[in-house]
């Protein structure tokens, strides 16, 4: 057996299967491309949904996290460590607001931002206590534990994990009538995603983001916007909220805030809602660590230039050029935010898996989502020809399955 078989064949045999890889197994990266076990090269372009925005191994990131590495990696929240809080000051300085709460995963921010938001209700609106509710909307992916996938509209992500926690209202993505409508007086919270990742990068109707805010500003409802996907860079500016001219009352970071070297993710937002939290009610064994802290201030720093959004601004429309010229070969729609791309295949020509395996075959790597769609999400430190490189094959695969449909 070949060694990608050999390492397939160890990880589906000890490993839970949760998942359905292609089959690459890939060990080693550097910037925006990846080695497999047979030393074939690809162009990574998913950079691990998003978590990769700086690039495999990005020096100044591999650097810090080393520095760190010799000298303190974990003390947990019991005492104090010497990295925290720079992190916390210079992450709500780039956000612009006052206080950070550090986690791990972007699931943990997601049920912290939850957490905080009934508090506030209880503590701050005046919501009678266990009545706080929480608007989200379809088609939402906010991470995988029970209190999330519950308030899911995907069958896969919910069925066979009930019972779910009360206290969600789910209105239908982009109609800001519909959520003005679910308001109620016990409502604490807007929780959505600017962009939908998951989904296959849906953006919302023009207007939509600044309505939203609108509206819960009127209510005294908090507006929570899930960054972890869309935010640090991605979209062309440090969050999706931005280009829309919108700042919410928290923002839920994850993915790229730990460079793709460590899990780190944070709430940010205002002492006036941040604030509620009193010791002893939240944690985390590991957030705030020091390595997660060092890494953590190096992603600020790469961000606080600004290049990185401008990358993202000027490749995106490249990105977006390159893409809209599949239209009618193939391609039925694209989507296209700063260096983020939802692409949908003529469902009658393949299955998003399809055009990925094919698109492997040809030593680029992306994903599908829901059906045909695939969502391209490269680092941001590609380049322009490598770009060029996978719409370039992008277009062989759709010609190959063109051909293949007309015989
Ligand atoms: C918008 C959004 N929120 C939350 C999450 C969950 O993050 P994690 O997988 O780190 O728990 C994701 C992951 O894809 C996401 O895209």
């Amino acid at each position: 057996m070949d060694s990608t078989g050999a390492f397939i064949d160890q990880t589906e045999r000890f490993s839970a299967h949760n998942y359905a890889p292609l089959p690459v197994v890939i060990s080693s990266g550097e910037g925006a491309w990846v080695t497999d076990v047979e030393g074939r090269r690809y162009l990574d372009c998913l950079a691990a949904y998003s978590a990769l925005n700086f690039g495999h191994r990005h020096p100044a990131m591999v650097a810090a996290a080393h520095a760190q590495l010799d000298r303190l990696t974990l003390t947990s929240r019991a005492f104090g460590n010497d990295r925290l809080g720079e992190f916390c000051q210079r992450l709500a300085e780039l956000a612009g607001k006052q206080m950070v709460l550090p986690m791990n995963t972007g699931a943990e921010a997601v049920e912290s931002g939850i957490k905080v938001a009934r508090a506030w209700g209880y503590r701050v609106k005046g919501v009678p206590d266990g009545r706080a509710r929480i608007i989200v909307a379809s088609g939402n992916f906010h991470g995988r534990t029970t209190t999330i996938v519950g308030f899911s509209s995907d069958p896969d992500a919910r069925n066979g994990f009930g019972p779910f926690a009360s206290g969600f209202d789910v209105v239908p993505y982009g109609d800001a009538d519909a959520l003005a409508a679910a308001i109620t007086d016990e409502t604490v919270a807007v929780l959505i995603e600017p962009i939908q990742g998951e989904a296959g990068v849906i953006l919302p109707p023009d207007g939509y983001l600044a309505r939203v805010r609108r509206i819960t500003a009127e209510h005294d409802v908090l507006f929570i916007a899930d960054e972890i996907q869309s935010g640090l860079g991605r979209t062309g500016a440090t969050f999706e909220c931005e280009n829309a001219g919108v700042v919410p009352d928290l923002y839920l970071l994850g993915k790229a805030l730990g460079a793709g070297i460590v899990p780190v993710s944070a709430v940010v937002g205002d002492a006036e809602v941040l604030g509620v939290l009193r010791p002893g009610e939240h944690g985390s064994t590991f957030g705030g660590n020091p390595l997660a802290a060092a890494v953590g201030i190096a992603v600020i720093g790469l961000l606080s230039t600004g290049e990185f959004q401008a990358r993202a601004r000027e490749l995106g429309a490249h990105l977006a050029r390159r893409l809209q010229g599949l239209l009618g070969h193939g391609v039925a729609q694209v989507r296209v935010r700063g260096l983020w791309a939802g692409v949908d295949v003529d469902p009658g020509l393949a299955t998003g898996r399809r055009v990925c395996e094919l698109l492997a075959g040809r030593g680029i790597l992306a994903k599908e989502t829901h059906g045909s769609t695939i969502r391209l999400a490269p680092p941001l430190v590609i380049t322009e020809e490598e770009l060029d490189l996978a719409a370039d094959q992008f277009a062989a695969v759709l010609a190959d399955l063109r051909g293949a449909t007309r015989r």
